[in-house]
């Protein structure tokens, strides 16, 4: 266990991301066996439900049920793609796109057979620049020879990938409101249900998947799902993309198998804490999920329900390393700056909470923090969880309940004496 790779299996050179490269690496070998061995919708949606594959945007959802849940019989349907990756510590779509986007491409193709959908969307992140480029480029040459467009690979089968640039809101990577984007409205969330693969993009059944959970079905159609689902843990198949940022010696992008330990992650792979410093938290899965203490992660391993079970989530998969000496309220003003400024506004407690969190927790940074203030964040963040349309109303209560939860006693600090425990430090 653990030496397996799906996508690392090539070095990164000046032309990797093009399609001679992949074709090298095996690419397009699973279109071609679905499309020219006959293969059925139903067996590649069979296959991938053998892989236990799970979402890789967040909530860990398994990919094959959620493409049964679209409704039956209607004339059209469309698969998006979520290439949004707005969740700040996350970068691993990014990863692909600079290096691999034949993988998205390909596994776009897969996954808009093995659904029906003939007009596939990829919705990036507008500040992507890189990324749009290498996609662009990666699309022609597809379009060029045969892979995406009409009678692929000379099947009877046709789709065609339509880009889409986002203006680089967070809250466009909910699916509702990415949705409302392509359609050319506000990126506002929409209550659900009708969810999506009932009443999704122009009202037809609409699967959204994001970039690394689609970027993994050409490896799992050419090697079958049974073997990805020897990868991995028992309820959590195959590897996924971990981008660990931070106080670490050695930050970016690694691929392992799922339930490897993270402190092999960060004293082994990583090279250790930036300085030689003692660990002071993780942030395990990008910047909405609640912080852990060192002795959380001392047997705790990259996997949901492992991480659940120490009460946060394993989410992106982008992982924030914190050294000892970090000033954790001035660390938490950056997070409540963030949500505030990123709040559709749509509903009264994530619109104001978010703001008024900003305020108390700016005021506590700045050496004016006040007795109570302590309480009333927790009151604002309790306030806001379960009473919004969508989930950024949770992203922004977590960080603040998980650090006061497990960092109090510097919060308090500052209050009383006005200034930091740890002079304000963020940077090691
Ligand atoms: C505020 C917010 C931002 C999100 N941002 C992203 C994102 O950038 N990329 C992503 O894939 N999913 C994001 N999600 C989750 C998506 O709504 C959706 O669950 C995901 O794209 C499904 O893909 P999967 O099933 O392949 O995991 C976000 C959710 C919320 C509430
Ligand atoms: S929770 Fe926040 S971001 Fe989501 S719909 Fe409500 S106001 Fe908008």
């Amino acid at each position: 266990m653990n030496g397996h790779r799906v996508f690392f299996t090539f070095d990164i050179t000046e032309d990797c991301h093009t399609l001679d490269a992949y074709k090298k690496r095996g690419g397009y070998e699973a279109l071609a066996k679905v499309l020219k061995d006959g293969l059925q919708p139903a067996d590649v949606q069979a296959e991938v439900a053998a892989s236990g594959l799970r979402g890789r945007g967040g909530a860990g959802f398994p990919t094959a049920t959620k493409w049964s849940f679209l409704a039956k019989n209607s004339p059209v349907y469309y698969l998006v793609c979520n290439a949004d990756e707005g969740e700040p510590g996350t970068f691993k779509d990014r990863w692909i796109f600079e290096h691999t986007p034949h993988n998205l491409i390909e596994g776009m193709v897969l996954a808009s057979y093995a659904i029906n959908s003939r007009h596939s969307f990829i919705y990036i992140r507008g500040e992507f620049d890189l990324s749009y480029k290498r996609l662009m480029t990666a699309l022609k040459e597809a379009y060029a020879a045969g892979l995406v467009g009409k009678n692929i690979m000379g099947s009877d089968f046709s789709c065609d990938i339509i880009v889409q640039q986002g203006g680089g809101a967070y809250v466009c990577g909910e699916e509702s409101s990415l949705l409302s984007s392509i359609e050319g409205k506000k990126g506002y969330p929409k209550n659900k249900p009708p969810f999506p693969a009932v009443k999704g993009l122009f009202q037809a059944p609409t699967c959204v998947n994001n970039v690394e959970t689609l970027s993994v079905l050409p490896w799992i159609l050419r090697n079958g799902g049974a073997k990805y689902a020897e990868y991995g843990t028992e309820k959590n198949k195959g590897t996924r993309l971990f981008g660990i940022s931070g106080h670490v010696k050695r930050p970016g992008m690694y691929e392992r198998e799922v339930g490897y330990p993270y402190k092999k992650m960060i004293y082994e792979d990583c090279g250790g804490i930036l300085g030689d410093k003692a660990l002071k938290a993780v942030i395990p899965g990008g910047n909405s999920t609640p912080i852990l203490k060192p002795e959380q992660i001392e047997n705790l391993t990259m996997d949901i329900e492992a991480v659940a079970a120490q009460g946060s989530m394993l989410g992106s998969g982008g992982v924030i390393v914190i050294a000892e000496g970090t000033c954790i309220p001035t660390l938490l003003q950056v997070m409540t700056r963030f949500y505030a400024h990123e709040s559709c506004g749509q509903c009264t407690p994530c619109r104001e909470g978010t703001t008024w969190m900003n305020q108390i927790v700016t005021r506590i940074a700045k050496g004016q923090g006040k007795a109570g203030d302590i309480e009333n964040l927790e009151r604002i963040a309790k306030g806001i969880m379960g009473n919004t349309v969508c989930a950024l109303g949770a992203a922004a209560a977590m960080p603040v309940q998980s650090y006061l939860k497990q960092f109090r006693h510097e919060f308090e600090y500052f209050i009383e004496h006005g200034r930091s425990m740890c002079d304000g430090r963020l940077e090691i």
